[in-house]
């Protein structure tokens, strides 16, 4: 009988994704089944008073599983992760939170026979050598950075353990998040959340890829939804494990300034490249996602125009209570 899953853990609870995630799983199991776990960052008033906090870090494997036993864990979603652009400047700070940091996990699920831990891979494990428009959920995987070399691993390391230990292990490739509620950070997709809180604040924007950078991108409702809807498919039902490919939308830098300018015709965006250029262009333009709906429903809701909208007026009213930028901790 398949195991159920009533207490999640959540590592990273405090960053861009968990701390939208973590509230929404409390909201469905029930906020003292979901316990968010943080590392550095202090989490905000929401996260914390809406049930329990605790400080683990996912490469100190003791204290993982004190948190555990202590609420009797059954299920680890394992958001904790360093980006691109930051693991670029920390290769192996990168490779220590993302690989070791995951075969913690995978170890305390095998010992603990828990019932599920999904975590989330990347667009950043295509590279070379993969054709870049609806790049296929099975192609050369070559990336050019220390995450996507990481997150690569990871989905092998799943996938490993469901076949030779029986863990149920699962993982989707996101690709760049844009939300209001926590900024991203380390990222090399960044910008096209850094372009609405520029737009709102000075209607001026400098963007670190070329106007015609063309990435897969989603809104966090739906990155939500697809985490949700894969931690919940059957697993009898899955073909593949660690390696979902997600794709909701796809626009270049110039087409989300003009989509912004609909709404702000004053706004305007130049272009200075850095070390981020490089791995945008090493990344799919878009992505070929059949597997995802065909073995768990997959179905994106919001295009870059419900996007823009529902982005400038989050932002905007935030704006104008003086609060654009949250407070770590407020
Ligand atoms: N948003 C991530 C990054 O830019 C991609 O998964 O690193």
């Amino acid at each position: 009988m398949a195991k159920k899953i009533q207490k999640i853990m959540v590592t990273g609870s405090v960053g861009q994704i968990g701390s939208e995630l973590t509230l929404d799983l409390r909201r469905k199991y029930g906020a003292e089944n979901v316990v968010a776990c943080g590392r550095k960052t202090a989490p905000s008033k929401e996260l914390k008073e809406s049930g329990p906090f605790e400080w683990a870090d996912v490469t100190d494997p003791e204290k993982m599983k004190d948190v555990c036993k202590k609420y009797g864990i059954d299920t680890i979603i394992n958001m904790a992760a360093i980006l691109s652009a930051t693991g670029e400047k920390n290769p192996q700070l990168a490779w220590h939170v993302n690989v070791t940091g995951l075969i913690n996990t995978l170890e305390l699920a095998r010992e603990l026979e828990l019932t599920q831990v999904l975590c989330p891979s990347s667009i950043a494990v295509f590279g070379a050598g993969c054709p870049q428009v609806d790049t296929p959920q099975e192609t050369v995987l070559r990336p050019t950075t220390m995450y996507g070399v990481s997150k690569v691993t990871g989905e092998l390391l799943c996938d490993y353990y469901v076949r030779r230990y029986g863990v149920d292990a699962r993982g989707l490739r996101y690709p760049g998040i844009i939300s209001a509620e926590t900024l991203p950070g380390g990222g090399t997709t960044d910008y096209a959340v850094e372009i609405y809180y520029k737009a709102i604040e000075e209607k001026r924007y400098t963007c670190f890829v070329k106007e015609d950078t063309r990435l897969p991108m989603m809104y966090m409702p739906d990155c939500i939804q697809a985490t949700i809807d894969l931690m919940e498919a059957d697993f009898d039902t899955l073909e593949h494990h660690g390696d979902f490919n997600v794709g909701a939308m796809s626009f270049s830098a110039g087409e989300l300034a003009a989509a912004i300018k609909k709404h702000i015709p004053e706004f305007a965006v130049d272009y200075e490249p850095d070390f981020r250029q490089k791995i945008a262009d090493s990344w799919p333009q878009s992505l070929d996602d059949s597997a995802a709906r065909k073995e768990w429903g997959w179905k994106p809701s919001y295009d870059i125009a419900a996007m823009t909208e529902d982005m400038l007026k989050k932002l905007g009213q935030r704006h104008a209570a003086g609060n654009l930028y949250k407070q770590p901790g407020s």
